[in-house]
């Protein structure tokens, strides 16, 4: 029986020191009673340095200084904190090295006394296996976070790409309709000018073919008429020549303004020697302007062509002995033009297309004409910034109203 007990001790003891996990037991007031191989390792200290005196030696703070007082209150309650239940706690080492374990607490009586049964199974590994892979984690997902930003990035770029070439194309849809609807103007307009150009062509020619027979003295009247003639039709040709290139280029948006200082007298009295040549007989033209008119600061090629068109227009829709004016007054930072003619007047119920492209009153069938210049004027006063109006009545005359201010 003593042998078996012997045997018994001897093979526990193998246990305890062989065991992986630390071992350590205390009596009831937390002074060290045994301490295992393993345990003195894992606290790096030697036994003898443990064993004697109290556990807490082994904890940090709080555990080192509250200890005691769980022990106390264990010993009088015996409410269970920890013991038969295990728990994470830190360890320190005899270097002052910090480390995790799981500490499972058995008590035991033996003799009559109380002692209790410390089983240490570090953590460090499995701890620090657990850092990796939240470390891990985290890189994993900085990775994604970065990858999802280069993915966003490559997305948004690729949208970019496709609106740039959606604009593109929205762009080349508007050029290309706009270039068809400039090619029907061409053609329209080209249909209509060979049309128009037949009756001054037909006039230059059989005015020249007279003037050749008028040779004599006494001709000198008819054949001044028929210089006038030929220079009234020289000057409706030139008018259409001008209204397609205007047009043209306005639709082209090639129109530049180029502004210089206009002397407004000069070149309204320039306009009208232009256009004598189409005066009937006993039409008469006059211009008159108010003292205080300073000289525009405008696009002066861009201003002969409207009062052109305009005066040009108060000529041919006037009957003969018809009385064309054209007066220049100041108006803020500007100038105004008031041009007017007491001939046919437009419809009042057509008034309202006078701007628009090949509009023609129903009472100009007999006038020869492109109805493309009041459309022209129009676009050119705003490209000036300015604005016109007119007041008519059919049969009794028409007036123009054009304010054009100083460009900044
Ligand atoms: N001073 C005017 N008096 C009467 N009608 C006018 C006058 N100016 C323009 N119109 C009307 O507006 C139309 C368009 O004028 P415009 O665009 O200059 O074309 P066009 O003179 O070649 O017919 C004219 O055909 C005419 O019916
Ligand atoms: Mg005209």
């Amino acid at each position: 029986m003593d042998n078996e007990l012997k045997d018994i001790a001897l093979r526990l003891q193998g246990i305890i020191e062989t065991a992986i996990d630390g071992i350590i037991t205390i009596d009831q007031k937390g002074i060290v009673e045994t301490v295992n191989p393993a345990a003195a390792n894992q606290f790096g200290y030697d036994p003898t340095e443990i064993i004697g005196h109290n556990i807490k030696m082994l904890m940090p703070d709080p555990y080192h200084s509250e200890h005691d007082g769980y022990l106390h209150r264990y010993n009088t309650t015996k409410e269970p904190r920890i013991i038969g239940i295990g728990r994470e706690v830190t360890g320190k080492t005899k270097e002052g090295k910090l480390f995790p374990f799981r500490l499972a607490v058995s008590e035991v009586i033996l003799n009559n006394r109380v002692i209790f049964t410390g089983i240490i199974h570090d953590l460090t590994d499995i701890k620090t296996a657990e850092q990796n892979l939240l470390n891990l984690n985290e890189q994993l997902e900085e990775k994604i976070q970065i990858r999802t930003d280069e993915l966003e990035q490559a997305v948004n770029r690729l949208l970019a790409t496709n609106k740039e070439v959606e604009d593109r194309e929205k762009k080349l849809a508007v050029a290309l309709s706009k270039e068809k609807e400039l090619n029907e103007l061409k053609s329209r307009f080209v249909s209509m000018a060979s049309h128009e150009f037949r009756t001054p062509l037909s006039t230059i020619m059989s005015s020249a073919s007279l003037i050749s027979k008028y040779t004599k003295e006494e001709h000198n009247e008819k054949r001044a008429k028929h210089v006038n003639r030929i220079k009234s039709a020289v000057v409706n040709l030139t008018g259409i020549l001008n209204d397609f290139l205007s047009l043209s280029k306005i639709e082209e948006g090639k129109v530049e303004v180029k502004k210089s200082e206009v002397e407004v007298e000069g070149l309204c009295k320039l306009v009208i020697e232009e256009v004598k040549g189409l005066l009937k007989n006993g039409q008469t033209i006059q211009h008159s302007i108010d003292d205080e008119v300073n000289s525009l600061l405008t696009d002066e090629r861009i201003l002969k062509n409207v009062l052109f068109n305009l005066i040009s227009n108060a000529i041919k829709y006037s009957k003969t002995e018809g009385e064309i004016s054209c007066h220049i007054s100041k108006i803020e930072n500007g100038v105004c033009f008031n041009i007017k003619d007491n001939g046919i007047g437009i419809p009042e119920e057509e008034q309202k297309h006078l701007f628009e492209r090949f509009f023609r009153a129903s009472n100009v069938e007999n006038i020869q004409g492109t109805g493309l210049g009041m459309s022209i004027v129009k676009r050119y006063v705003e490209l000036l910034g300015g604005d016109i109006s007119f007041e008519s009545a059919l049969g009794k005359g028409t007036t123009f109203t054009v304010n054009i201010k100083n460009l900044s």
